[in-house]
């Protein structure tokens, strides 16, 4: 076993090396042999990664900051197999949805550590999370407002709620992952005066028992200026809050959005200054406005995920434009990974089976769909690939499954854990079949 770390591999999950025979190995499995057991597409979680990650976030802001519950962002993916691994961790979950409130349900997870978040749930939902108990539900707008407080007037409970504010800050992302400035469709702004008026409507509530505030700015923040403002932000309504209407809130969520570099060229702040910068400016903000120490909330999804997952694909076409350009076409594409053609995504990738291989050649990895977009990594040098050839993209655990489509009916890949040797399925390849269930003829 190769295990000194070529630099192509540092963006794999933490258990990577590579076989004398050339073949990437993680979690102790030669990938090839799995991408040959279970199919291809397939998508790997590396186990050791996740936890790692999961026991990260906890430590290095407990360590500042020991109040603070890291809650994942079940968005970035969930299914029954990782809500297992979140719930032995000790985390909590962000959910958006009932779908993912049932999930977690179904594997017994712990409720009362359940946000709920959303900018329009619906009756259904909400009724669902009260009937559930759900720890927080992150109220969005004036029309939740009223509607969350009936719903539980109706059920005789009180419900714990968050008021979600839009403080206003760019965090400097791409368009479609901001979420913290004016125009935003979340939150409550507070430079209209809406956000004070959410605070007034939300303390007269009858069955709303207010306990602080949530921002989120947006996703692969790779700078800590935008949290940082947003904090100082936040915690002086807060206070002006505070003395405003005479109470002191105990929980402030200050959301997700924590980058992890996809290229081997980016450079973003680790766990560890995102804990230490955060920690140290709120602790600073804490004393300098004279307020008593809310419970700290983060949301990190993509950074939880996001490293431990890895996209395998066979290579199948092969198409040269002589001078112009050359195509290696693999057996997936946008239908189960969006990011490129949506966002711009830059993704690496390697030849899995020739990882060992010095010589380069300078490729675009497209994908198998009916669209020009549908290219997974443009213009890479990747060791010679011929069909048949095993590509490993990493990086692809954070939104790529969950944002995944039958687009041109393909079905979603499989999903494996790899773990000390050990590959198993925890979601099998979907069929034609399963396609073709829901339809009525
Ligand atoms: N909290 C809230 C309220 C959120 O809306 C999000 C992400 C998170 C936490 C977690 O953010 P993260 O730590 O994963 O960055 N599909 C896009 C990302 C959309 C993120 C949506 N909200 C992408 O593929 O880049």
């Amino acid at each position: 076993m190769n295990t000194s770390k070529a630099p192509e591999l540092a963006l794999f999950p933490l258990a990577v090396e590579v076989s004398n025979q050339g073949h990437l190995v993680i979690g102790g499995c030669d990938v090839v042999d799995l991408a040959e057991e279970f199919g291809t597409p397939l998508y790997l979680f590396d186990e050791s990664t996740l936890r790692r990650r999961c026991r990260e976030f906890k430590d290095e802001f407990c360590k500042y900051y020991p109040d603070t519950l890291v809650i994942y962002a079940s968005k970035a993916f969930l299914n029954r197999a990782l809500a297992l691994i979140f719930k032995e961790e000790g985390l909590g979950l962000d959910v958006v949805s009932g779908g993912e409130l049932s999930i977690a349900h179904s594997v017994d997870f712990p409720l009362g550590k359940i946000y709920f978040h959303g900018n329009n749930k619906t009756p259904d939902e909400l009724n669902l999370a009260l009937d559930l108990e759900v720890g927080r539900i992150v109220v969005d707008n004036f029309y939740e407002l009223e509607l969350l407080d009936r719903l539980a007037r109706e059920k005789r409970i009180s419900q714990n709620i968050l008021l979600r504010l839009t403080p206003g800050v760019d965090p400097h992302t791409h368009q479609y992952t901001t979420t913290g400035t004016i125009e935003s469709k979340f939150g409550f702004p507070l430079a209209t005066g809406q956000a004070e008026e959410a605070v007034n409507q939300a303390l007269s509530a009858s069955n709303l028992n207010f306990l602080g505030f949530h921002f989120h700015l947006g996703s692969q923040v790779s700078e800590i200026q935008p949290y940082e403002l947003a904090m100082e932000i936040v915690l002086r309504f807060a206070q002006e809050m505070g003395k405003k209407f005479g109470f002191s809130r105990g929980e402030f969520d200050i959301g997700g959005g924590f980058a992890i570099p996809y290229t081997l060229d980016s450079e973003v702040p680790t766990i560890a200054d995102y804990a230490r910068a955060l920690t140290g400016k709120l602790n600073g903000l804490i004393s300098g406005l004279g307020l008593s120490r809310p419970r700290l909330i983060i949301e990190p999804g993509r950074a939880v995920v996001g490293q431990a997952g890895v996209a395998l694909y066979k290579v199948g076409a092969i198409k040269e434009i002589p001078g112009i350009k050359k195509y290696v076409c693999v057996d997936g594409g946008i239908s189960e990974n969006i990011r490129p053609a949506l966002y711009g995504a830059k993704y690496e990738a390697l030849v899995a089976n020739k990882a060992l291989e010095v010589e380069r050649d300078m490729v675009t990895i497209a994908g198998k769909l009916c669209e020009s977009g549908d290219i997974l990594v443009k213009d890479i040098n990747l060791a010679p690939a011929h069909s048949g050839d095993v590509i490993a993209i990493p990086v692809c655990g954070a939104y790529s499954i969950p944002m995944a489509s039958n687009y041109n009916a393909l079905p979603r890949p499989a999903i494996a854990m790899v773990k000390e040797g050990q590959g198993h399925l925890i979601r099998r390849r979907e069929t034609y079949q399963d396609m073709m269930s829901l339809d009525l003829i």
